[in-house]
């Protein structure tokens, strides 16, 4: 949800700003722009579309100079267009900014710069800030102080970075709801909105908190305060990934690199937690809340996108393992209809950025209530992570591809653990505890069996890729499955498709089969088998297409499916994590068949930091 950046050092700032949007650019790709001081003037350069086509259409190498800011946008205010790309400057074109983020009362704001004859050139809120800031220093004569000003008064979100003609050796950043980090390096600075852009010039950064800002100057380094100008503590992180993490290391996308990462990914999520022998999970970062969790009575799960799939499946997980009833809640939901929270209630939030606006806005509200939050993140140090009063980290390292893959199958690593844990503390025997611990330590190889599919799933998906609807279908844990492959396929091949549970098909989706509909059923071989061999019945009556995802050593399904994609064996409550792995490689090759950007699909965004 827009990438910013900001250079202040001895190097170019231009091609360090641009290199950090390309990449940031997962985060939106609507525009970009970059802001170099040169010989005392703000120069500015932007354009619609992605980086690339500013990088073509802007003359980024005659833009010299050792500070700047950068731009990616995921457009909220005003059309995608280049007058609506950032940076913005203020009136005079003196002060310049990059935000992410939405300032709320920003016709409020407008207005009263309208009145006192300030024209506006774009029909954003962020130019509305800088105009602000501007007026603002032209009364004060200080630019900190003018910052400091204008942010006390905005209401919404923001990170930012401003900079300004007036002091040439200053950046001003900030952050109140949009995630910001400063990177520490030998006499220069690189702020951006995630680690992936500071990397490759510095290791040491400082995660800015809520309402903090950073001022950062050329000569005498850098000191944080809040926006009232309280004084505040910063403590320098180190980055833990190394940079092929986010490089596509010979893979077509970094999409189909995820993909093919999770054997390792998944067993990163367990390494060094999976107590095999003892058919329990040592889980250090729910220590400080061991006995909230052992005397809870209800658990809620709140998330969005992939994320609140995961939950789905962890619903039935942790019902079945720990006995403890689980509710799921779309954060964008719970947020606003008061939810009944009770104080014994533990509340997981679940994210793969840690920076989801609406999963945030549902933990304080769930925190407000009394509940004792937990995070399941993957983002270390992100916003959701440190708010919360415990957690687990995915550890599935940086996802860049918007259409998260590796983050899922690694959300339901950890859920899986967790009820491994909670049911542990509560009834479940150690030998079933072994049996499932065992099984997830097995997952990883399988999971590397289901990647050898890859051709035979590629050969279906070019049979496919020009249908035009799609349904996915599955039962049990597997239905949150049907749901997550239903939502990969839309998101990057802009084909309808919807995840239903296999037996409502009959009340309604069934209006919807003939021979032009491909259905995915998840059928492994597992205590409702047959049911879902009965529902493919109904299908092939229809004339529908059935893919099937079946299980290795199951014949009998070729009798009834068209195609069948093979999985291995594993426990039940396991299969989601298996069957994925083809229904994400179903997507991925249809819509590269289909021409689609894989990696930046249209109108979506990797981190949704508005509401
Ligand atoms: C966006 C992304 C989805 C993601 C969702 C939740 O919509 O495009 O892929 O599942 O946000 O993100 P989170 O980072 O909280 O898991």
């Amino acid at each position: 949800m827009c990438g910013i950046v900001g250079y202040i050092g001895p190097q170019q700032a231009a091609p360090i700003c641009l290199s950090g949007l390309k990449r940031m650019e997962y985060r939106g790709y609507d525009s970009a722009g970059l802001c170099i001081l040169q010989d005392g003037t703000l120069h500015i350069g932007k354009k619609a579309g992605k980086v690339a086509e500013m990088e073509r259409e802007v003359d980024v190498a005659a833009m010299t100079g050792t500070i700047g800011i950068g731009h990616t946008r995921w457009a909220t205010h005003g059309v995608p267009n280049d007058v609506n790309a950032h940076p913005h400057s203020d009136a005079s074109g003196a002060i310049a900014l990059v935000h992410n983020g939405i300032i709320e009362n920003y016709l409020t704001i407008k207005k009263k710069l309208l009145h006192a004859g300030y024209a506006f050139v774009s029909d954003t809120d962020s130019e509305v800030l800088a105009v602000f800031i501007g007026m603002l220093y032209d009364q004060l004569h200080d630019f900190e102080l003018a910052v400091r000003t204008a942010l006390s008064e905005v209401e919404g979100t923001f990170g930012v970075v401003v900079m300004s003609a007036h002091d040439p050796d200053m950046l001003i950043a900030a952050r109140r709801g949009s995630p910001l980090l400063l990177g520490v390096g030998q006499n220069e600075y690189v702020i951006a909105s995630d680690a992936s852009a500071v990397i490759s010039h510095t290791r040491q950064v400082v995660y800015l908190h809520e309402n903090e800002m950073a001022i950062v100057t050329r000569h005498d380094g850098f000191h944080t305060k809040t926006i009232h100008n309280e004084e505040t503590h910063s403590v320098v992180e180190q980055i833990e990934f190394e940079l092929d993490a986010i490089e596509k290391s010979g893979f077509d996308h970094f999409m189909l690199k995820e993909i093919y990462e999770q054997p390792n990914t998944f067993h990163d999520g367990f390494r060094g937690r999976l107590l095999v022998d003892e058919g329990n999970v040592r889980l250090g970062g729910l220590q400080a809340v061991a006995d909230k969790l052992k005397h809870a009575r209800r658990i809620i799960i709140t998330a969005c996108g992939t994320s609140w799939h995961a939950g789905l499946a962890g619903e039935y997980i942790i019902e079945q393992l720990a006995k403890i009833p689980v509710e799921v809640e779309y954060a964008s939901e719970f947020r606003y209809r008061d939810p009944i929270i009770y104080s014994d209630d533990i509340v997981i939030a679940i994210s793969q950025s840690g920076e989801t606006a609406d999963t945030l806005a549902a933990i304080r509200e769930a925190k407000r209530k009394g509940a004792t939050v937990i995070g399941f993140v993957n983002v270390v140090g992100s916003t959701i992570a440190r708010e919360t009063d415990a957690g687990v980290y995915l550890h599935a390292g940086p996802e860049i591809g918007v259409a998260s893959t590796k983050a899922f199958t690694s959300q339901l690593c950890v859920l899986t653990q967790f009820a491994l844990y909670m049911g542990r503390m509560r009834d479940l025997d150690a030998r079933t505890g072994k049996e499932i611990a065992a099984g997830l330590a097995a997952l990883p190889s399988l999971i590397h069996r289901c990647l050898e599919q890859g051709p035979a799933v590629q050969a279906i998906a070019l049979a496919y890729a020009k249908a035009t609807n799609f349904l996915y279908l599955g039962r049990g844990v597997n239905f949150p499955a049907a749901l997550e492959g239903a939502l990969k396929l839309k998101e990057i091949s802009y084909i309808h498709a919807e995840g239903y549970p296999a037996a409502e098909m009959k009340h309604g989706p069934i209006a919807l089969i003939d021979e032009n509909m491909p259905v995915v059923f998840i059928a492994p071989k597992d205590e409702i088998y047959d049911k879902v061999i009965s529902n493919i019945q109904e299908v092939r009556a229809r004339n529908g297409t059935v893919i099937a995802i079946a299980s290795e050593d199951d014949t009998s399904i070729d009798a009834v499916a068209d195609h069948v994609i093979r999985i291995p064996e594993t426990l039940p409550i396991l299969t989601p994590v298996l069957a994925s792995i083809p229904l994400q490689l179903l997507a991925y090759y249809i819509a590269v068949e289909r021409g689609c950007n894989v990696d930046m699909p249209r109108n979506l965004a990797k981190s949704v930091t508005v509401e």
